[in-house]
């Protein structure tokens, strides 16, 4: 048996600041989120400016708490992981200049993990019995990937938007709609309420058997309904036009990530990133799981929006297969899911 290996993760990609306290990388002993949705919520989206001053504020802070949750000392650590993109690249590098700053200051190994990657590994937190191989439906404010996650660590990309994230599509509708900052979980909560058959929103699967997703002509057919409706002085019925651009979001998804599942021929489909929280897409997704025999694992609503915690799970992995970062680790805001550094 292997030693307990103790991993100290950070996050500060976009808005959140997080670090976590993991026990070989599954068993989370600590994680502390700060998130900064009520600065940037008067601005209607996050400020990269304002995002990066608050991680510096907080970063010390975040990591104090981790510990003391977790009631370990920075010198029990066996690793340092730490978000390097993608993401903003203010806010990556408040975690990365820490991380490096911990990792060279107490000899510790620094692993650089990717954060879409951290999203899959939610999952393994939360399912500790949960294997590869899957496919991963991974649905974020910045990314939207179909995934084959082979093993530990080893992606193939089967899919993803040619156009907006489907997070930025749910923010950009709850905008229009005066929901406010961040739209998914409103639009969500309208959407409970509203008649999904209300509005025919077109339902974009691209080319015949294609894995890619497009959510801007969506989000424009839901701009353009809501103008014709003030031209035509016809009253908008904010929930029946969540339930609607739900409805065509959702079915797209659910489709495409069964699709995916049987072209892999594996029997597990896996939810990750913040759209994960989604409650249509959570039922709709169960429901065709259950028609094709296949199996869905989905994440805490704790665990699907960034935290650190599930960057210190991926870590652990990228760890086990030899991942290190040196002093010449930079942020990589574009970073692509499956490259290593
Ligand atoms: O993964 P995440 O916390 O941050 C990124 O890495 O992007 O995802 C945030 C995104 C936002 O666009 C937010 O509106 C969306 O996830 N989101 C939801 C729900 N909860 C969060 N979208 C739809 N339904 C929800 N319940
Ligand atoms: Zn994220």
């Amino acid at each position: 048996m292997n030693k307990d290996l103790l991993t100290l993760a950070i996050e500060t990609s976009c808005d959140e600041t997080s670090a976590a306290v993991l026990l070989n990388g599954r068993t989370v002993l600590s994680n502390i989120v700060y998130s900064q949705i009520d600065i940037h919520k008067k601005f209607g989206g996050v400020v990269p400016e304002i995002a990066s001053r608050n991680h510096v504020e907080k970063i010390s802070q975040v990591i104090d708490e981790a510990l003391e949750g977790a009631d370990k000392t920075l010198e029990e650590m066996d690793m340092i992981a730490v978000t390097y993109g993608p993401g903003l690249v203010g806010a990556l590098l408040v975690g990365v200049s820490t991380a490096k700053a911990l990792a060279f200051a107490l000899d510790k190994p620094l692993v650089p993990v990717n954060h879409i990657e951290g999203h899959i590994c939610a999952n393994f937190i939360q399912f500790p019995d949960l294997e590869p191989p899957f496919v991963c439906l991974i649905v974020s404010g910045g990314h939207s990937h179909l995934v084959h996650v082979k093993s530990y660590g080893t992606y193939e990309i089967l899919g993803r938007t040619r156009d907006d994230a489907a997070g930025e599509a749910f923010d950009k509708v709850a905008r229009t709609l005066g929901l406010g900052y961040p739209g998914g979980p409103k639009i969500d909560a309208l959407a409970k309420v509203g008649n999904p058959e209300a509005i025919n929103f077109p339902r974009v699967y691209l080319e015949k058997d294609s894995l890619d997703f497009s959510f801007s002509g969506l989000k424009s057919a839901v701009l353009n309904y809501i103008n014709q409706c003030k031209m035509k002085d016809v009253e908008v019925i904010p929930k029946d036009v969540a339930a609607s651009f739900q409805a065509s979001v959702v079915e797209v998804m659910t489709s495409k990530a069964i699709l995916a599942a049987k072209k892999c021929g594996v029997d597990k489909i896996v939810l990750a990133g913040g759209v994960a929280a989604n409650n249509g897409l959570r039922e709709s997704l169960t429901e065709a799981v259950g028609k094709h025999g296949l199996e869905l694992y989905y994440p805490s609503l704790a665990l699907c929006t960034d935290n650190a915690a599930m960057i210190g799970c991926a870590g652990y992995y990228d760890y086990l297969g030899g991942v290190r970062g040196g002093a010449a680790l930079n942020a990589v805001p574009n970073l692509k899911l499956g490259v290593k550094p």
